[in-house]
Formats: structure tokens, C-alpha cells, sequence
């Protein structure tokens, strides 16, 4: 099969073919993609540094917010150009988006020129729909949600651009949180053994790098299903073991799954970083209900005390969303009370977006999005002090961090355990650990110097 479709690609393109992949969303689509990459890549596939030079044009991607899904369709319909002066090029869609039946259903009625509609939850099935879009002459739009694995026979091919390792350890979403749409298109959770998990540690490592993210929907729930003995937090510690000079960070964990184990494994874990994700949503315990979050508001902050008191220089940062239907100004004014009260190091806020198929869309949602949109903006600013307040706590301290490149003559970027950076005056060799102190916040910047001889 690799001889077969290597040697019709290349009779079609006369030459080693360009594949470019274009990938919207979050960190799990990039790994997704590196999989897409190393499986395309056996197949005799060579890297394009844009649309306009690809033989092969992959879309991964993202269905979390409408304006992603927007973002895409505007792309798409960019790519009708290319194909009418290059028929022979193949466009292949793939991701959360095209996971959900109307929007497959949209690309095969409105957009003649998308060839294959791959799975993601399956990349290791898109060299066979290539080889029968070509052999037979046909579109391969699969349908929904056909299967789910784990990607294993997908080989990662990793960027080596980017110093950030990404490192799939489950996939998929249990939780159905009200608003959200991962449990429909990703499917149900499913986790990677230790071992395979270890080997491709193991193997970033050998690589050179040296942060190394493990990547899930809900990382704390990581182990569900598996024969092994084995949780996030045992994970954690195994992975700590390995030799090396690493750190190791994950994304993203879910408040409801945050056992005192898992803070107990981060206190013990050296290599593994002071930085949790830890999405709370909103602050009304009213509203974390209808969204089916299976926490209250003081559960959470309770979780923060314990997190904090075995690891005292934890960064906490969060997800919020706003506006969620039916939510009003006092429940909204709780989630600023929230945010005054939890001391994040930093949010990713979002104005709450209608997602067809999801329980949330049901509801009766009445709040214009102006007012959501103020709101938004006015939560951001009191988050944004309590960001100065705690970066300028870190003036005068003295910090571990990786050099990740530089910032003009005899400066460089150091990235800390926080997941914050620093520009710091000194030069130092880039993926390299450094000590740095922090000497001013500015502009929302910190600035420091790198300590020679530290
Ligand atoms: N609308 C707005 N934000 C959403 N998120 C997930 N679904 C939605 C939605 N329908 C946000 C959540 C989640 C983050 C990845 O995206 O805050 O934690
Ligand atoms: Fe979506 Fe909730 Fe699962 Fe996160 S935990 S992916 S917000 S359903």
C-alpha cells in the first residue's frame, strides 16, 4: 500500500509531494497534525512552505467556538482558486469541525472542490481515502465519528521548529460539559499505555527537548480503562524518573478530577512544572450547574488552598466562559468576585458560543452580545491587575527558565516554570536552562537579566 499510493502521488505531481497542513485550534490538533505529518511523510510526502506551493493541503480543524468554524469555512472557499488552476492538487479536510454530521454534510453539497473528509480520531485512515480518491476517481467524505483509536499507527513527526514537544497521553472527553462539543466529535476517553506513553517520552527527550507538554481533553482522568495500575499523578511520578534535563507541563485538567494526588505528585516531581491549568468557567455555583460541571464555587477555591499549600509557588491560570444562557448580572458579577478572589496567573476568556447539538443550545439565552461583549472586557481588566500584581511580586526574585530565543542584540526570552516569560538583557544559547532575575514589569511585560554563573 505505502509503494502503491507513494508511486501514484508522485506520477500525479512529478515530483515528491508537497503536503502543507494548515491547523486551527488547540495543542491537540498540533499533535494531531504531527501524526498527520509522520503518516504523510512515509508516503513519500515532503513539507510546502504554503497553499500556493502544496500538492497536498490538510485543514485540521477546531469546532470549539463558531468564530473558529467561520475562520475555516473563509479558507476553504479560498482554496476553490487553487484548485481551478491545479485540479490534480488534493484538499483534504479533517478535525473537530468535520466531526459533526452538518458541516461534513455542508463541505460535500457546497464545496465540490474539498477531495476527502478525513477522521482524526483515526489520521491512520486518510492514506486509503487518498489512494481511492485517486484509483477511483472518487470524493472520500467518511462519515461521522466512524471509529475512534488511538493513533498509535500514526508516526509523530514533530515540527523541530518549536521547542514545546506536544505529547498526546489520552483522547477524547467524558464530561459533557453543557456548552461544549469535544465529547461529540472527539468521542468517548481513551488513554495510551505507560508504556507507549514512556517510549515517545523517552524518544522527545533523546530529540533535545526539554519542555515536554502531556496533552488531553481531561488529563486528570487519565488511566480510565486501562488494566494497569496507573493515574495521572502515577504517570507524573514515572515520568519524573526518566534522566534527563527536562521539564514536564500538561493540559488541561479538570477541577472535578484535581485529587490532593495529583498536587502531592507536582510538590514531589522536580522536572515537573509550578503551572497548572485548571479551567473553572464561571463563578456562579447556579450556572457551573447548568453547564454540568460537578463543582461549586467554594470547592474549587478549597482545591486552590490545598494546591497552593503543598506547592506554594504554584501558577494557577483558567478558562472562563461569559454569557452562558440565562446567566445574569449577579451571576456574572460573581465570576469577577471569582477572579479577584482565585488569584490566576493568567485566564483564556471567551464569550460563550452557541454550539448546535450541545444541551446549551436549548436553552433560552436573551443577554445581547454587546453586553457580553462589555462584560468580557470588563472582567479582562480586573484580571489583567491581578496579573501586574503578581508579576511584579516576582521583581527582585530569582528564576530557573528556558532560553526560547532571542529578543535583539544581547537580549533573549526565558520562559519560567510559571509558563510566563521574561526578556532578559544577556545572551544565552537558545533550548538551553538558564537563571534569570526579574528586575521590572512594564507594558505587561516582565524584564530581567540572565545570571552568568549562577
Ligand atoms: N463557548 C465558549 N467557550 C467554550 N469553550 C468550550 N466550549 C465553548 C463554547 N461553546 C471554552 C472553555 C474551554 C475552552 C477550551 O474553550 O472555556 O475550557
Ligand atoms: Fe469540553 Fe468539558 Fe470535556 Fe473540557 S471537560 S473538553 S470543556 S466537555
Amino acid at each position: 500500500m505505502i509503494e502503491r499510493l507513494a508511486g501514484l502521488l508522485k506520477d500525479r505531481f512529478g515530483r515528491a509531494p508537497r503536503l502543507y497542513i494548515r491547523t486551527y485550534g488547540c495543542q491537540q490538533n498540533v499533535a494531531d497534525s504531527q501524526r498527520i505529518r509522520g503518516l504523510m511523510h512515509l508516503y513519500g510526502c515532503e513539507d510546502a512552505s504554503d497553499e500556493n506551493d502544496a500538492d497536498v493541503i490538510v485543514f485540521n480543524t477546531c469546532a470549539v467556538r463558531e468564530h473558529a468554524e467561520d475562520r475555516v469555512f473563509g479558507n476553504i472557499g479560498n482554496l476553490k482558486n487553487l484548485k481551478r488552476q491545479r485540479p490534480e492538487a488534493i484538499v483534504a479536510i479533517g478535525g473537530c469541525m468535520v466531526q459533526q454530521q452538518t458541516v461534513a454534510d455542508t463541505i460535500r453539497a457546497s464545496y465540490p472542490y474539498v477531495d476527502v473528509v478525513f477522521n482524526t480520531n483515526r489520521i491512520s485512515a486518510l492514506p486509503e481515502q487518498i489512494l481511492d480518491l485517486i484509483e477511483k476517481g472518487k470524493r472520500q467524505i467518511v462519515p461521522v465519528c466512524d471509529r475512534y483509536t488511538l493513533n498509535e499507527d500514526a508516526p509523530v513527526l514533530r515540527d523541530g521548529e518549536s521547542l514545546r514537544a506536544f505529547l498526546p497521553i489520552m483522547y477524547g472527553c467524558d464530561n459533557f460539559c453543557t456548552y461544549c462539543i469535544v465529547p461529540y466529535v472527539r468521542g468517548r476517553e481513551r488513554s495510551r499505555t505507560p508504556e507507549a506513553i514512556e517510549k515517545e517520552f523517552r524518544e522527545c527527550v533523546a530529540q533535545g527537548y526539554k519542555d515536554i507538554m502531556l496533552l488531553g481533553q481531561n488529563v486528570n482522568s487519565y488511566g480510565k480503562g486501562l488494566e494497569e495500575d496507573i493515574d495521572f499523578p502515577k504517570l507524573l511520578r514515572r515520568l519524573n524518573a526518566v534522566e534527563g534535563d527536562f521539564v514536564i507541563r500538561f493540559m488541561t485538567s479538570h477541577p472535578k478530577n484535581a485529587t490532593k494526588e495529583l498536587f502531592d505528585a507536582i510538590a514531589d516531581c522536580e522536572k515537573v512544572e509550578r503551572h497548572i491549568h485548571l479551567p473553572v468557567q464561571c463563578g456562579s455555583d447556579r450556572v457551573l450547574k447548568a453547564m454540568n460541571r460537578h463543582y461549586t464555587v467554594e470547592e474549587y477555591l478549597g482545591l486552590l488552598d490545598y494546591a497552593r499549600s503543598v506547592v506554594p509557588d504554584l501558577y494557577v491560570t483558567s478558562d472562563i466562559i461569559v454569557g452562558f444562557p440565562g446567566e445574569t448580572l449577579e451571576e456574572y458579577e460573581e465570576t469577577v468576585d471569582l477572579i479577584r478572589r482565585a488569584g490566576f496567573y493568567a485566564i483564556f476568556s471567551f464569550i460563550y458560543s452557541r454550539r448546535p447539538g450541545t444541551p446549551a443550545a436549548e436553552m433560552p439565552d436573551d443577554t445581547p452580545h454587546g453586553v457580553k461583549a462589555d462584560r468580557l472586557n470588563a472582567l479582562n481588566e480586573v484580571q489583567r491587575l491581578v496579573t501586574a500584581e503578581i508579576e511584579e511580586r516576582q521583581i527582585g526574585h530569582r528564576y530557573r527558565g528556558l532560553c526560547i530565543g532571542s529578543a535583539g542584540e544581547g537580549k533573549s526570552v526565558v520562559r519560567l516554570s510559571s509558563n510566563g516569560e521574561v526578556t532578559a538583557d544577556g545572551t544565552w544559547p537558545v533550548n538551553e536552562f538558564c537563571t534569570v532575575e526579574v528586575t521590572d514589569y512594564k507594558n505587561r511585560r516582565l524584564f530581567g537579566r540572565i545570571i552568568e554563573n549562577a
